[in-house]
């Protein structure tokens, strides 16, 4: 596995399994089976509604804490100061966890400040072990990391070979903020798994069009988070050389 080091110090695996519309039936499948070919490093969000399920399968995995590395994400509705708090300690219930290892503000709107005060309360008491931001596009990055007395360590923005970032990533470097890719695969739309540059490389090191796109998301040093809901596919990403099944490090 490949790891980023925070701004703070905390290691962060550079791939992790996203749970954006994986129902709650099927999510503690998913989870489960993306632990099991060796993903350390979930992303779930409040307003995914499938905490609880990621915790269950967290829990059943028999898996250390210190090995994983666990997100959700504060959404707007429980921002302001009272409310953020109050609902991060709901997500600790629902994960089934004592800390997590990233909280990030969903999106820049409403009292996105109050929440992060609250959010650098949780992260200073030892109940966050980082905290950041999502869709902080480089005016609202700037704003938050220019006047809060905490900057974020992550910023999960859209990210994929069709929607670069190219801009947002510089501004994040500048801030010392680690860019985080949502929908790393482009939400499987725009042909992203049949673009011809992508399978010719592919052809080329005899690796998958999805395998590409990750190495293309590690090596601009981004934490790359895909989803899939399908084994085989999560399987993928996977080098299963040894007893650790260590993702990604064959391409
Ligand atoms: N912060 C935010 O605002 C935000 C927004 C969106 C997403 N996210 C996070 O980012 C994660 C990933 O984004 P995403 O789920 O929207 O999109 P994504 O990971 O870019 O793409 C997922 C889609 O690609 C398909 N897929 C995955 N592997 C494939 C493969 N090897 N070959 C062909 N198709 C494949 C999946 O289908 P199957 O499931 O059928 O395999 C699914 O339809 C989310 O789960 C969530 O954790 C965050």
């Amino acid at each position: 596995m490949e790891y980023v080091t925070l701004a703070n110090g905390v290691r962060m695996p550079q791939l992790g399994y996203g749970v954006y519309q994986v129902t709650r039936e099927e999510c503690e499948r998913c989870v489960a089976d993306a632990l099991s070919v060796g993903y350390r490093h979930i992303d779930t969000a409040q307003s995914y509604f499938n905490e609880e399920e990621v915790g269950k399968a967290v829990k059943n995995s028999g898996i250390s804490r210190a090995e994983l590395f666990i997100t959700t994400k504060v959404w707007i509705e429980h921002y302001g100061y009272e409310e953020c708090r109050k609902s991060v300690l709901e997500s600790l219930r629902k994960l089934q966890l004592d800390y997590l290892d990233l909280v990030l503000l969903h999106q820049p709107f409403a009292d996105y400040y109050g929440a992060w005060r609250a959010l650098e309360e949780l992260y200073a008491e030892g109940k966050l072990r980082a905290i950041g931001v999502s869709n902080f596009y480089p005016d609202r990055l700037v704003d938050i990391c220019s006047f809060s007395r905490i900057k974020p360590m992550v910023n999960q923005v859209e990210t994929h070979p069709h929607d670069q970032q190219k801009t947002a990533h510089e501004w994040m470097n500048k801030y010392s903020v680690v860019h985080e890719a949502w929908a790393p695969f482009g939400e499987g739309r725009g042909g992203l798994f049949t673009e011809s540059v992508l399978a010719k490389i592919g052809a080329k090191y005899g690796k998958t069009v999805a395998q590409v796109i990750l190495r293309w998301h590690l090596q601009r040093g981004i934490v790359a988070i895909p989803k899939s809901t399908h084994i085989e596919r999560t399987d993928l990403v996977v080098d299963g050389a040894d007893d650790h099944r260590h993702i990604s490090q064959s391409f």
